[in-house]
């Protein structure tokens, strides 16, 4: 059985609706603060899925679900992630990406499950210095949620040292898209990711672009736009690689192919059919002009590689929120 920590959430709904359609038995483990009870009920009808309302930051909680499930390995998704947040309130974040992840691992340590799939981030990488971005390139983050999630990947580290305890830490770059039956999608309150926010714009919301002279190809912002069933399969593929004995390692999830904001604006546009309202703002402090992965380790040793593009993202991410109306 697997335990997926923030499988109510965006991307952990979308590796439990796959892991259920496999066969597998799967046990979420959520708060629900920022995860939903919906989400848990459309997965509820693809298989074997338990569900325990709990908070990692009580280790009476998360031993709980230890106590009356056979669990085999950890996919670790729950955090919070807003990064805006996470310097305004750093104590909301270490509090409880850190000491939630620590319980989480001394229940792993007490019921002797070693091996643990964890959600971490380019954001350890902090300004790039060299552009793609390999897995060794130097950790610096610029946020308290960056760092949150670097100390995770440390900490980890040295329990392997110590406990001979398994990690895939993976590091995502920006996940989009919805799945291809629509049922399940990103739903973040408040939504501060690009493509929900262009794809919801109105006369009355208008969408704000920050930033149109950064030495790109078009003045906007190159991101990594990476699909969320394609980010689903990898840690399918990471769970497969500890079962057979792979030792702890990072690995880049991206597609190494930047789209601008203003790319990612006019397939929105395209999706949708319609004029999508925007206004233009200077840029933002602290946004580099180009993020992008070097995926290469990723395919080399996962055996993974991405497969969806922008358009069909944008194109899931929309037909999910017209049959979404929340
Ligand atoms: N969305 C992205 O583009 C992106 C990029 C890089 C990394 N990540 C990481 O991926 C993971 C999932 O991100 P998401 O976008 O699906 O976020 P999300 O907010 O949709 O999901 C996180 C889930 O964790 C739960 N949770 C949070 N704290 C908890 C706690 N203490 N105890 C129990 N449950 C708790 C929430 O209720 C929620 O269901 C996070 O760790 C995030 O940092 C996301």
């Amino acid at each position: 059985m697997i335990l997926v920590t923030g499988g109510a959430g965006y991307i952990g709904s979308h590796l439990v609706k796959l892991l259920l359609k496999k066969g597998k038995e799967v046990v979420i483990f959520d708060s629900l603060e920022t995860g939903h009870t919906e989400t848990v009920e459309i997965l509820k009808k693809y298989g074997k899925l338990k569900f325990v309302q709990g908070n990692l930051k009580n280790l009476d909680e998360i031993r709980g679900a230890f106590l009356v499930n056979k669990i085999d390995a950890v996919v670790h998704f729950a955090a919070f992630s807003q990064v805006a947040e996470s310097v305004s309130n750093p104590q909301k974040y270490y509090y409880n990406n850190i000491y939630g992840t620590l319980n989480l691992l001394n229940a792993m340590l007490e019921f002797d499950v070693k091996k643990m799939v964890f959600s971490s981030t380019a954001a350890v990488y902090g300004e790039p210095e060299y552009i793609p971005i390999d897995e060794n390139h130097p950790q610096n983050p610029i946020n308290p949620y960056g760092n949150t999630k670097l100390m995770i990947e440390r900490i980890l580290k040295d329990y392997d040292k110590a406990y001979g305890f398994k990690s895939v830490s993976l590091r995502y770059f920006n996940a989009v898209g919805a799945d291809s039956d629509a049922e399940i999608g990103e739903w973040h309150e408040p939504e501060t990711h690009l493509i929900p926010n262009i794809l919801n714009a109105d006369s009355e919301k208008t969408f704000k672009m920050f930033g149109t002279d950064y030495d790109t190809k078009d003045g906007t912002c190159v991101r990594d736009y990476i699909n969320v069933e394609d980010l689903a399969l990898a840690h399918i593929r990471a769970l497969e690689y500890l079962n057979n004995g792979g030792q702890t390692d990072c690995f880049n999830l991206g597609t190494s192919e930047g789209n601008s904001v203003k790319e990612v604006f006019n397939i929105c546009e395209k999706v949708k059919g319609v004029t999508i309202p925007l206004e233009v703002f200077p840029a933002r402090a602290g946004d580099p002009a180009v993020l992008l992965a070097e995926n290469k380790k990723a395919k080399r040793i996962l055996n993974w590689q991405p497969e969806k593009d922008l358009e069909y993202s944008v194109k899931t991410a929309y037909n999910y929120t017209i049959s979404n109306k929340h």
